[in-house]
């Protein structure tokens, strides 16, 4: 049978860009010897030309986006730029010409993923975006093409590696915060502004579009609670070592009949937990699901090798569709009526305050807990540094909303200095 030969075009020629370039040159022939396809890369958008020249032929390069939009040859695009714009135009334009279009920016998708998804059903193109979610781990393909039989009613995700990076650094060699953050920096690992990921907005859009997938339904960037990991400490760190956990940035969604729970925020997991040794910048995806039960997938979130491995996948099966699939979910960007949101889910929690060293302090603390329903499990006290010690409490499984009442009383005690930090704890 005749070799197919098919021309994309690229848009952004850094890390990722200049990633995928090499594995679609350099692993061109075995790609072809496997699905006796070509894919030959006929233009690259590129504002740095100066450099990208460098690494690949000047007459591949652009810095005229309709240079690709009105080449007819160019069937399949592939974006690495990031961001909603230029990106979201570009990729409205070009799914309206019928190209297909590859991502692997989640904030696009995330946010404006019923535009695309609408643009290409419009013009039966397609839209694919492995690389969106967890870098080189196939779990997009996971969830949509080999657990279509399951009900999903939970996925736990390390989904962001930098901030796993940093939380292990201070887990394992007793880095405070801002040690591991500048450490990460270095390495490259954590941008200039590390907002983005350590305040769990990364996170967020990964998990919109995981869950929404999973759960069949769509899970709006709006109704994800976040938090960041800035208030973790050593000294949490080192608590929860002792209550037999470790902290986790974790990405929740949960499913139950039409109600959904979805949040990112620093989570105790058992030190036994499949997810507890996912170190570095590692990310991993723990999904329960009905047949299936338990399922892990494990491998590089982040890095131009595995994107690239997660896009070309993307670009092959973009090339091979006969007919290519769109979201059977109620695409929007509220969600359908049917789904409910729940903002005041259930969990076990940890909380650090600080609390003067008098007799009657814990059962006043303890008493505010009582009187919003929260049950304590355990309370420790730890040695006073002056007229005030520092005080651990696990709770029960208790409501969010009812927590965080008693957290606000608590905070205004005369005798509690301060509400360190509050950690949820997912069993
Ligand atoms: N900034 C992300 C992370 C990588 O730290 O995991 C890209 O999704």
């Amino acid at each position: 049978m005749a070799v197919k030969k098919v021309y994309v075009g690229l848009l952004g020629f850094g890390n990722i860009g200049s990633s995928v370039y090499k594995v679609l040159t350099e692993g061109m022939s075995a790609i072809t010897h496997k699905e006796n396809l070509e894919i030959v890369v006929k233009k690259i958008l590129e504002k740095d030309i100066e450099k990208a020249r460098k690494i690949v032929d000047e007459k591949l390069l652009t810095d005229d986006f309709s240079r690709i939009l009105d080449d007819d040859d160019i069937s399949v695009v592939a974006e690495f730029i990031g961001g909603t714009q230029p990106a979201l135009d570009y990729a409205l334009a070009l799914l309206k010409k019928g190209k297909s279009f590859v991502t692997a920016n989640k904030e696009l998708l995330a946010t404006h993923w019923h535009r695309l998804d609408k643009a290409a059903r419009e013009s039966g193109a397609g839209l694919y975006y492995e690389a969106s979610v967890a870098g080189g781990i196939p779990v997009i393909k996971t969830i949509n093409e080999s657990l279509q039989a399951n009900n999903i009613t939970n996925i736990y995700g390390i989904i962001n590696g930098t901030t796993n990076h940093i939380l292990t650094d201070m887990s394992e060699k007793g880095r405070s915060f801002p040690e591991a953050l500048s450490d990460a920096q270095k390495l490259g690992l954590a941008e200039p502004d590390p907002s983005y990921d350590i305040d769990g907005l990364d996170a967020v859009y990964k998990l919109s579009i995981l869950a929404s997938l999973a759960f069949h339904a769509k899970v709006p960037v709006g109704r994800i609670f976040h938090e960041g990991i800035r208030t973790v400490t050593t000294e949490d760190i080192a608590n929860a070592a002792e209550l037999g956990y470790v902290i986790k940035l974790l990405a929740i969604g949960k499913k139950n009949g039409a109600s959904i729970e979805a949040r990112v925020h620093p989570t105790m997991i058992p030190q036994s937990h499949p997810l507890a040794s996912v170190k570095g910048a590692f990310n991993a995806i723990f999904i329960k699901g009905d047949p299936v039960g338990d399922l892990m997938l494990y491998g590089r979130g982040a890095g131009g090798p595995p994107t690239a491995s997660a896009v070309v996948s993307d670009i092959i099966t973009a090339c091979q569709a006969q007919k290519h699939r769109y979201t059977t979910f109620y695409n929007d960007d509220e969600p359908s009526k049917e789904v409910t949101f729940v903002s005041d889910w259930e969990t076990e929690y940890y909380i650090r305050l600080s609390a003067a060293n008098q007799p009657g302090v814990l059962a006043k603390i303890s008493g505010v807990f009582g009187k919003f329903g929260v049950n304590l499990a355990s309370v420790k006290q730890r040695r006073p540094n002056g007229g005030s010690a520092p005080v651990i409490f696990v709770t029960y499984m208790a409501h969010e909303h009812a927590m965080m009442a008693a957290i606000a009383e608590i905070s205004k005690l005369p005798e509690v200095a301060k509400v360190d930090n509050v950690i949820r704890i997912e069993n």
